[in-house]
């Protein structure tokens, strides 16, 4: 079973991968392509994931809607549409220009949901996903950027499959306690609340994101004891890193999937080594402290 996310040229969920597929998956996937802006950009690019999937192979589409960037290197946004209409609109879009003949849209987040905050406005978005679930065109619902506020209030209305926050060594919000005081706004204890609630938590930038891609952050250089933790292991820093954000994850009674960007064969097979690589409680602490009960 393979998993493409429309969000970047390619992304890996590192569970379910095969090495060889993955390889020709980062292959087929070095298309050009503006995400958020194009989906007929990212309908070519699904096909030529499809194309290069062995047999036997199934291909998962994931996308999201909310939001819309403003170019694929920038770090703009601006809202889209919460027009009435607008949530199915995107679903339609994506399930027949991404999905084989028929088929359901596997999943469709909400992307910033935190967009969504005023009264009425979460649940009246994701009232049209879930008629879309009870049509057949799509499957299941996600949310992106979501505080814990937002979750359990998407909870009362429909089942959410997963949550998409950031998390890294450089973003820990998502495993920390939310203290009373936090902000509305604070992503704290997201990742405690999907373990709570039997939601997967999907980490989004995990290896520094848009700051890693632009060469501004070094986790071999920012994180020395991950560092040496790579070479005992003979992996790179950032399958050590993966691997470490999983255990912690787990270790906090998540269900946890990372998505690393990777827009060259030799990093996605590199990152793919994250699911392998069996850390140690100990070894994990040393990196990323103790956790916090
Ligand atoms: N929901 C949201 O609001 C949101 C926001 C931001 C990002 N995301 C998603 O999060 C995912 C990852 O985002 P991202 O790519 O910006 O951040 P990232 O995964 O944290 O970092 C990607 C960077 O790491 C490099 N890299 C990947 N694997 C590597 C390896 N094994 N060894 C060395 N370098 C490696 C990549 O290089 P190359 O590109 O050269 O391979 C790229 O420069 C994407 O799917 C993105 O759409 C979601």
């Amino acid at each position: 079973m393979c998993a493409a996310h429309t969000s970047l040229s390619l992304s890996a969920c590192l569970l379910p991968f095969r090495l060889a597929p993955l390889t020709r998956l980062a292959l087929a996937g070095a298309a050009d392509c503006h995400p958020y802006t194009d989906v007929h950009a990212l309908e070519r690019q699904v096909r030529a994931v499809q194309a290069a999937l062995p047999a036997g192979h199934a291909i998962i589409v994931s996308t999201k809607s909310g939001m819309k960037r403003i170019s694929d290197e920038s770090n703009g946004w601006r809202p889209g549409s919460t027009a009435p209409g607008s949530v199915r609109k995107a679903i339609v879009e994506a399930q027949q220009a991404l999905c084989a003949r028929g088929a359901p849209l596997f999943l469709w987040s909400l992307h910033h949901a935190d967009g969504y905050s005023k009264p009425g406005a979460l649940e009246a978005a994701l009232e049209e996903a879930k008629a879309c679930v009870a049509e057949g065109l799509l499957r299941h619902i996600g949310l992106c950027n979501a505080t814990q506020s937002l979750l359990e209030r998407a909870l009362a209305v429909t089942p959410i499959l997963c949550v998409q926050n950031e998390y890294s060594l450089y973003c820990r919000e998502a495993e920390q306690v939310r203290p009373p005081t936090a902000a509305a706004s604070s992503k704290k204890g997201v990742l405690r609340l999907c373990a709570a609630r039997g939601v997967t938590f999907v980490a989004h930038s995990p290896l520094g994101g848009l700051k890693a891609r632009r060469g501004e952050r070094s986790l071999a250089r920012e994180y020395p004891k991950l560092a040496s933790l790579a070479a005992k292991h003979g992996v790179s820093p950032q399958a050590a890193c993966l691997a470490a954000l999983l255990h912690r994850g787990r270790t906090l009674g998540a269900s946890i999937i990372v998505i690393p960007g990777a827009r060259t064969a030799v990093h996605a097979a590199d990152s793919c080594a994250a699911a392998a690589l069996q850390l140690s409680d100990a070894e994990v602490d040393d990196v990323m402290g103790p956790v916090v009960r």
